[in-house]
C-alpha cells in the first residue's frame, strides 16, 4: 500500500499548495490513501466544514488534527457525523468526534488511522499510550486492518519517539505533527514500524512555524502579545511523508516529501 501523510496545513498558503501538487503526487507515486493534518487549515486556527469539504474534493481521504482542532466551534457541529475527520483520541470521554476511524482504500484494503495528542508541553490530557494500545489491540495489525497509521500531535519530540518504538511491529507508520518543521529522521523502526519525528507544515517557510513573522519575534522580545497571528502569505512548500507497506502490513519504506516554495524540494522515485 501507498499512504502519503500530509503535515500541518496553515491557513491558505498550505491549502493552494496542497490543491497544486496533490493530483501529480498522487499520479507519480501511486498513491492508494492520503491523509493530512487540517488543525491550522482555517486561517491557522481549526478547520470549518468548507475547507474539511474542499480537502475532500482534493482528493484527501482522512483529516487528523490536534490541540486547534476546535478552534472554530463551527467543528463541533459536524465532526460528529464526519467519519472522515479525526480529533485526538485521549480527549475526555463525551467529548464529540472520534480519535481513530477504519477506512478502505482505492485498492480495496483497510487502514485504521488513529489521531493521538502528546502531554509534554501541552494541554493536560488522557495518557495517548494507553488510547493508542487499545485502538492496536482492538484492531490488530493484519487482522483487523491492511496498514494502520498513527498521528502524534506532540511538542517533544521524546514524547513522539516513545511512541514510534511504543507501536513498533503493531502500526505501519507513526508520524508526528505539530512541531510544523520536518525532521530528518525518517526510518524503519527494528521491528518494522515507519518513523518520523514531525512532518512539517504545508506552509510559507518565510515565517515563524507558519506565522507572520512580526508578531511572533515581538512576543518573543517583549513578553507582551502585539495581535493576532495570522498565516504567512508567501508561497508555500508542501511537507509530508510517503510510506510504502509490504504484505504483513510493515513498513518496506519511508521517504520524505517537499514539493514548492523555499524547501529543497525532494520527491521519492517509485
Ligand atoms: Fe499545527
Ligand atoms: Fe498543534
Amino acid at each position: 500500500m501507498h499512504i502519503l501523510f500530509i503535515g500541518d496545513v496553515i491557513g491558505k498558503p498550505g491549502r493552494d499548495v496542497v490543491a497544486e501538487h496533490l493530483a501529480s503526487l498522487k499520479d507519480r507515486l501511486k498513491l492508494d490513501f492520503v491523509i493530512l493534518n487540517g488543525e491550522n487549515a482555517a486561517h491557522g486556527f481549526g478547520l470549518t466544514r468548507a475547507i474539511s469539504h474542499e480537502f475532500f474534493a482534493m482528493g484527501i481521504d482522512c483529516i487528523s488534527t490536534g490541540n486547534h482542532w476546535a478552534d472554530q466551534k463551527e467543528i463541533l457541529s459536524f465532526i460528529g457525523d464526519e467519519d472522515r475527520v479525526l480529533r485526538p483520541i485521549n480527549y475526555p470521554k463525551g467529548t464529540p468526534g472520534r480519535g481513530a476511524n477504519l477506512f478502505q482504500t482505492r485498492g480495496d484494503e483497510s487502514i485504521l488511522v488513529v489521531n493521538a495528542m502528546g502531554r509534554v508541553f501541552m494541554d493536560a490530557l488522557d495518557d495517548p499510550f494507553a488510547g493508542v494500545d487499545a485502538e492496536l489491540n482492538a484492531c490488530p495489525l493484519g487482522e483487523g486492518a491492511d496498514a494502520i497509521l498513527i498521528d502524534m500531535h506532540a511538542e517533544a519530540t521524546s514524547e513522539k519517539m516513545a511512541m514510534g518504538h511504543f507501536c513498533d511491529g503493531r502500526a505501519s507508520a507513526v508520524v508526528g505533527t505539530h512541531q510544523h518543521v520536518p525532521t530528518a529522521d525518517a526510518q524503519i523502526l527494528p521491528n518494522g514500524t515507519a518513523y518520523q519525528s514531525d512532518a512539517g507544515a504545508c506552509a510559507d517557510y518565510d515565517s515563524v512555524i507558519g506565522m507572520e513573522k512580526f508578531n511572533p519575534i515581538q512576543r518573543f522580545v517583549t513578553k507582551l502579545s502585539p495581535g493576532r497571528f495570522t498565516p504567512a502569505t508567501g508561497p508555500a512548500t508542501l511537507c509530508a511523508i510517503f510510506i510504502e507497506t509490504n504484505a504483513r502490513g510493515l513498513a518496506s519504506r519511508i521517504e520524505p516529501v517537499r514539493v514548492g516554495g523555499r524547501l529543497k524540494e525532494t520527491i521519492p522515485e517509485i
